[in-house]
């Protein structure tokens, strides 16, 4: 049997995600370390745990109506991104795929009823926010087979959150020793200002989730979500924290965390955190 190893909450603002951050440590402010240097972390994390495969849940991969799920044997391509080719461009990517296991997946959504699309086409494109945390941070040798998933628009937090037990479930089935990553801010209510902050109140409530995470209290947070999205409007609608849960629960596991680190961009929120034995250091 496989198992979900270890669950990461991770970060694709193009401040934090460009080669100059990642690799030369020039950022436009100061207040962009700690995310940068949490995310050096969280690399180191995922370096550790070397699961199988990793399937990522980015905020940036969104579709209307089907919950698509890319199954592509191998991902290659070069992306600059379409909302900041500024920063993100000509970026080479060349991810092995895990067809099986999508696939598995796929057939799980499906026999539950929820609209579900399996990709397998060397053009489907890889979105920024799958790119560029793995290429410049949790994946920087290009060797763990990838299964991106999309955001659906369509899917409220109930469906998002089924879609995280049966990603689970399927790698349990499919004995994979797998990651999953949720990438995407925390608090999302934006405004021009790169090193802007969230307001006080979003930053508290940041907090609050992230601490629930920390202790393992994902029934806790799950039963928050609602109130949480309402409150702080999460990027895409919080979808991807409530993949997040889904697969924390159906996992039955507690998992150590690692608080890495927490920052602003263009007034968001965005934690850096691995849940999962690797390296343990919780902020
Ligand atoms: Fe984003």
């Amino acid at each position: 049997m496989g198992e979900l190893s270890a669950v990461y909450l991770s970060v694709h603002t193009p401040r934090y995600c460009t080669h100059e951050a990642a690799f030369a440590g020039k950022l436009a402010h100061p207040d962009f370390q700690a995310v940068r240097d949490g995310l050096v972390e969280q690399g180191r994390h995922v370096a550790a745990v070397r699961p199988d495969v990793i399937v990522i849940n980015s905020c940036h991969l969104i579709t209307t109506f089907p919950t698509v799920v890319d199954g592509t044997p191998r991902h290659r391509g070069v992306l600059t991104a379409q909302e900041a080719p500024e920063l993100i461009h000509g970026v080479a990517y060349d991810f092995p795929g895990d067809y099986q296991l999508a696939s598995a997946l796929a057939d799980r959504g499906r026999a539950a009823g929820r609209p579900c699309v399996l990709a397998d086409d060397v053009h489907y494109p890889l979105d920024y926010g799958t790119v560029m945390p793995l290429v410049c941070y949790l994946d920087r040798t290009q060797t763990i087979p990838i299964v991106p998933v999309s955001v659906c628009l369509s899917a409220d937090l109930e469906e998002s959150f089924a879609w995280g037990r049966d990603i689970a479930r399927a790698v349990g089935a499919a004995d994979r020793r797998a990651a999953f990553v949720a990438s995407g801010s925390v608090s999302h209510k934006l405004v021009r200002g790169p090193e802007r902050w969230p307001g006080v109140e979003d930053q508290e409530r940041d907090r609050r989730l992230a601490a629930m995470l920390a202790d393992g209290e994902y029934e806790k947070a799950w039963r928050w979500l609602p109130e949480y999205v309402e409150a702080s409007a999460p990027e895409m609608g919080g979808r991807h924290l409530a993949m997040m849960l889904g697969a924390l629960l159906e996992s039955g596991r507690r998992y150590a965390a690692t608080v890495h680190a927490y920052g602003p961009s263009s007034g968001s929120g965005n934690y850096v955190i691995s849940l999962g034995d690797g390296l343990r250091r919780t902020l």
